[in-house]
């Protein structure tokens, strides 16, 4: 495995846990360091455990040295990061290309080349031109990869289905087997060319923001005529042809993926000549979102928010994860300071440098000490432990409000405590 983010980590680890004999590469010695001494440079429910019992069995090894890793391996899975470049929409693939620029320079004998990481439809074939001097030892395949963070173990062992392209016959059958444990289970295992492979992964990610952002929009429409978007979401997901999943309105959807994959799919369709508008309007109003979420905190504490006491619960994009990138708190934390209000926040995930620099805004190590006191509590990640809370003991202030962006409480609970609630698409 060459990487060992998200993707690359779980997948060697849980491809360990079956059986396999899996080398982890990375270039960062920091990291490789820290998982030979048994540390998760990732906050991953089970990860560590895992970490620990396929490394004491031996199945497991960790290095910078690609060299040696590339020579021992059958199969080479590509999972390094496919980020957004700087300044545009465009997916940067130096790493991948990097990457294979390495594995052409070491490899010796046959291998399969799997990209796993979520890259443009088409790479597949640019891969193969580079390792073009070596050609007969190498077959390119694509094996994208579903898994969400905090949930990542359960969806790599249970997935919904695996995808594997390819445009020769024989690698599927070694992947077949690779994957037997999972589909034994009753995974699908779902073959394609390798290029329908590398849409899969795009067009998946963007229908579910699509889906996502279809159910926030839907939650303002909701507000302002006195429907609750719970009822929607369940009413329409009861259809099968619809799903209830990936219908729940709250902020902006954030993560490694949703917001990076829909502007790669757009800037990919461009290559191609074709307009995704579709795809291009939910990235408008997802960013939009950010906004109306914070000017309602206007509409909450008044215009002025000097020395107003703000307490977030939560800042990371989604519960059981460190993990802050796209998150809405990070644009609305300093703009709150910015408007003179004091921020407090608690993670379970604990401090982010994000935060380190802006004025007026201070982590608190528990729920109490960082809602004491406060004129407004914002409920921005669902973490288990923000679902049962009194919010009057826990602020030991009267008049606390509490905008609910998860929509964990309810209405008339709320109301019989007395309680000034605001929560997501509900009158
Ligand atoms: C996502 C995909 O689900 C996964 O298949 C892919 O491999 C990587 O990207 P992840 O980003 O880890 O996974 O988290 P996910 O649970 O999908 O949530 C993404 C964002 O959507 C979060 O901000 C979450 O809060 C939001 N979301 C999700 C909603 O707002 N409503 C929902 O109903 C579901």
């Amino acid at each position: 495995m060459i990487g060992t983010g998200y993707v690359g980590l779980v997948s060697g680890v849980c491809f360990a846990d079956i059986g396999n004999q899996v080398i982890c590469v990375d270039k960062d010695k920091n990291k490789i360091d820290k998982l030979n001494s048994g540390i998760s440079p990732i906050y991953e429910p089970g990860l560590y455990e895992l970490i620990k019992k396929n490394f004491t069995a031996k199945r497991l090894s960790f290095t910078s040295n690609i060299d040696r890793a590339i020579n021992t391996s059958d199969i080479i899975f590509i999972c390094v990061g496919t980020p957004t470049k700087k300044g545009s929409i465009n997916v940067d693939l130096s790493f991948v290309y990097k990457c294979t620029k390495e594995i052409l320079k070491y490899s010796k004998r046959k291998k399969i080349i799997v990209t796993k990481s979520t890259v443009p439809v088409g790479t597949g074939d640019e891969i193969e031109k580079i390792l073009k001097k070596k050609k007969k030892l190498f077959t390119v395949i694509s094996n994208p990869e579903f898994l969400r963070e905090g949930e990542a173990i359960r969806d790599f062992r249970y997935p919904d289905r695996i995808v594997v392209g390819s445009n020769e016959k024989k690698p599927l059958n070694i992947m077949r087997k690779l994957y037997a444990p999972i589909t034994n289970k009753g995974s699908k295992f779902f073959t394609t060319s390798r290029r329908g492979a590398e849409l899969i992964k795009y067009a998946s990610n963007a229908f579910l923001a699509t889906k996502i952002t279809f159910i926030n929009e839907l939650a303002n429409l909701c507000e302002r005529s006195g429907v609750n978007v719970e009822d929607i979401s369940l009413g329409m997901g009861s259809d099968s042809r619809i799903g209830g999943r990936f219908l729940r309105a709250g902020p902006a959807y954030g993560g490694s993926c949703f917001p990076k994959d829909t502007k790669g799919l757009v800037s990919v369709a461009e290559k191609y000549k074709i307009n995704l508008s579709v795809v291009k309007s939910v990235i408008k109003s997802n960013q939009e979102r950010v906004n109306l979420l914070t000017k309602r905190v206007h509409k909450i504490l008044g215009s002025n928010l000097k020395n107003k006491k703000i307490s977030f619960l939560g800042v990371t994009f989604k519960p059981n994860t460190d993990d802050m990138r796209d998150s809405t708190s990070l644009k609305m934390i300093p703009y709150l300071c910015k408007k003179g209000a004091v921020v407090n926040y608690y993670d379970p995930s604990g401090h982010k440098k994000e935060f380190k620099k802006i004025k007026n805004c201070f982590f608190k190590r528990d729920i109490k000490s960082n809602c004491l006191k406060a004129d407004l509590i914002i409920l921005l990640t669902e973490w288990d432990e923000f679902k049962s809370l009194n919010f009057r003991s826990i602020t030991k202030n009267k008049k606390v409000k509490v905008y609910d962006l998860r929509n964990l409480y309810n209405n008339d609970e709320m109301k019989k405590d007395n309680l000034e609630y605001y929560s997501i698409g509900r009158s």
